[in-house]
Formats: C-alpha cells, sequence, structure tokens
C-alpha cells in the first residue's frame, strides 16, 4: 500500500504546520484571558528545517499542507518560504489559513508563490463585536483581504466563524446570508473549549435550528471531500455552508491529517495531548532514513480518536497549534 497509514487504516496525507505562534490578534476563543508568552526565538524550527520534515512528509504521500499559526502571515520570510513549500516534488496543494488583517497587501504575493487557496477567521460583520472578540478594530481590513483574494483568484475562498453561544450565535443567518450573495464556503464551527469556559459551546444542531429560524429552509447537502465540514447548498447560492462540529459529532474516523507545531513537534491529533518532538533529533543531526521511520512511526500511533475530556487541557492554546 502506498503512503501514510496508521493502525486502524486511516490514510495520513495531508500536513498542517504552524509557522508561529505568534499573531496580532487575542482572539477570544484562542489565546487565554491572562496573557501569553511568546515561544523563544530558537525554539521555534527554522523554515530549512520546516522544509526538510515537509519534503520527508512528502515523500512519504503527503500532497497537501495548510500553513497556519499564530498569524503565518507575520512570520518574516513567508512567502519566500512558502515558494519553497509549493516547489516541493509531490506537493501539489499548498494553503494558508490567516486572520485576513494582513491578506489586502498579501493576497497577490501568496497567489505569485503558487498558494492555491485561503481560510480566514470572521467570527462577526459588526466591527464593535469584530473588536471585542479578537482585540483590534480592523473588520473592515479583513474584508478588504477577502474582497482582494477575491479579485485575484485565490479561490474558492472559506469562511470560519467559530460560534460561540451569547457572543456572536446570533449572527448565523447573517453569515448564511453572505454565503448566498458571494461565492464562499461560510463554515460554523463549535467552539472547542481550549481558552474559554464550556458555557460558550453552541453545538450544530442549534445553528441548524437558528437558519430554519430564519428561514432557510433548504439546505442540500452536498459531498464532502475529505473536509471535516458537512456542507450545504441554498438554492441560488453562490457560497455554501459547513459546519464543522468536533465537539457533537467528531470526524475522528475520517480523519486525514497530522499536525507540526512552530517548536518541532509532531501532533497526530488536535484533540489529544499527545506530541512528538522533532526538533532536538533534527538538530543532532538525524538521518534522512530514520527521520522517515520516526514519521511513520507517529503515524501509526495516531490516537484512534480524540479526548474531548482532557485534549486542549495542556499548555498548548490554540495559537500554538494552528487550529
Ligand atoms: P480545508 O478543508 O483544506 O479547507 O481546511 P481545514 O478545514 O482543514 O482548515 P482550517 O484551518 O480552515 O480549519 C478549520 C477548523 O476546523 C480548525 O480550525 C478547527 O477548528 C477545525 N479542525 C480542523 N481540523 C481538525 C481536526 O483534525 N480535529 C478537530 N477536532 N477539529 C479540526
Ligand atoms: N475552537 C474552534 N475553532 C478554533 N479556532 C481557533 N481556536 C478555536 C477554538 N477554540 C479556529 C479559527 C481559525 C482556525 C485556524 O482555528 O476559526 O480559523
Ligand atoms: Fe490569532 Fe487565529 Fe488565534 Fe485569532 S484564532 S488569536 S487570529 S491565531
Amino acid at each position: 500500500m502506498n503512503g501514510l497509514y496508521d493502525s486502524v487504516g486511516r490514510r495520513i496525507h495531508y500536513l498542517r504546520v504552524a509557522v508561529t505562534d505568534r499573531c496580532n490578534f487575542r482572539c477570544l476563543y484562542c489565546m487565554p484571558s491572562e496573557g501569553v508568552k511568546w515561544m523563544e526565538h530558537n525554539d521555534i524550527l527554522r523554515y530549512e528545517e520546516i522544509l526538510r520534515i515537509i519534503t520527508a512528509f512528502a515523500s512519504l504521500g503527503v500532497d497537501k499542507v495548510r500553513i497556519t499559526g499564530g498569524e503565518p502571515l507575520i512570520r518574516k520570510g513567508i512567502i519566500g518560504f512558502l515558494h519553497k513549500v509549493t516547489a516541493i516534488p509531490g506537493i501539489k496543494e499548498v494553503a494558508v489559513t490567516t486572520n485576513g488583517s494582513m491578506l489586502e497587501e498579501y493576497a497577490s504575493l501568496l497567489k505569485e508563490a503558487g498558494v492555491k487557496r485561503i481560510n480566514v477567521s470572521l467570527d462577526t460583520l459588526d466591527p464593535e463585536r469584530f473588536k471585542q472578540i479578537t482585540g483590534h478594530d480592523v473588520l473592515y481590513r479583513v474584508l478588504a483581504g477577502i474582497k482582494k483574494a477575491q479579485e485575484i483568484g485565490l479561490t474558492p475562498i472559506k469562511l470560519n466563524m467559530v460560534v460561540m453561544n451569547g457572543i456572536n450565535s446570533d449572527e448565523i443567518a447573517d453569515f448564511a446570508k453572505l454565503a448566498i450573495n458571494n461565492p464562499y464556503q461560510v463554515r460554523f464551527i463549535e467552539y472547542m473549549p481550549f481558552a474559554l469556559e464550556r458555557k460558550y459551546l453552541f453545538a450544530a444542531d442549534k445553528m441548524k435550528q437558528q437558519l430554519l429560524k430564519a428561514g432557510f429552509a433548504k439546505l442540500i447537502p452536498e459531498m464532502s471531500n475529505h473536509s471535516p465540514a458537512q456542507i450545504y447548498r441554498f438554492p441560488q447560492a453562490q457560497g455554501s455552508i459547513g459546519f464543522i462540529t468536533p465537539i457533537s459529532q467528531h470526524f475522528c474516523s475520517s480523519c486525514n491529517r497530522i499536525r507540526l507545531t512552530p517548536d518541532g513537534n509532531l501532533k497526530p491529533c488536535l484533540l489529544s495531548n499527545q506530541e512528538y518532538s522533532l526538533r532536538e533529533r533534527l538538530r543532532a543531526g538525524i538521518s534522512d532514513q530514520k527521520l522517515l521511520d520516526t514519521i511513520k512511526q507517529v503515524i501509526w500511533n495516531k490516537p484512534k480518536e480524540c479526548d474531548l475530556k482532557n485534549g486542549g487541557k495542556g499548555k498548548r492554546g490554540m495559537h500554538r497549534i494552528g487550529g
């Protein structure tokens, strides 16, 4: 069998790489309210180290890479790095998840670097709320960035809305309208209790009820292609909507991904605290063969299911994982 498989037969072909833990935003659901201490410069993988790891994964059958953070666009040299990632043999798709704050300036550079598409975090359409959620009054900049990405064809654009009970849960219908009038895939994400309390959880069923109440009666399900989102279309809509339900209906059995953290740990499951450090092994001069063997072993031991009780309760906040 070609490709990377774990012990329960899942093929892992999607690597998510968080290139930094730093971010210019302070999203409520991502960063702890007591503030964060950034990782030390020397603890962060250098670009050459990341490229070596991606190349190793690609030789084992990984063909999709998503660059995340923190906010990936704030890391110096990111565009030069992306040019190199998209040139790695075997990598067919390189995508970026961004908060959109710098997208207007970066969209064309991303496209030139070979990035195929972007996912943008957008949790509210109200400027005042945006400021409350992210700590910055720059909704207009994010919207301009999304527009620019659309204009230059960095598409299809996916918008990630983390739905939090009582904070933005009343905006679901407005976001659905956004997907009707624009060619975006709007994804409603169940909040995973990393930084806030469980009371902010808002299950996908409730989201669907809200849509029904607002008159969106006809949701037409669509096959989603190895994405964690269940996708729906509306008649005559330019875009679509999706629900990502890590809490109410986890999608572990079809999980196809593994993560690399900014400090060089492989994290086989977002909601489990299991990690394997590659950084020290790389810096101690690990051979290519040993690196491949280590990766295969980590993948083989990927947890069969997420650990909803303890996953996310470790020291690693979402900004240090990359979503
Ligand atoms: P594409 O399908 O390539 O568009 O991207 P994606 O949905 O994998 O990437 P994105 O960075 O936009 O992730 C969206 C959100 O889905 C993440 O931030 C998480 O909230 C959730 N998510 C993604 N992967 C996983 C996963 O493996 N487990 C869990 N529990 N949640 C995930
Ligand atoms: N729960 C759900 N999604 C989250 N993200 C960040 N923190 C959380 C959380 N606690 C999502 C954001 C971002 C993506 C990378 O991770 O929507 O788009
Ligand atoms: Fe930054 Fe993304 Fe975390 Fe918001 S969710 S603070 S944009 S890393």
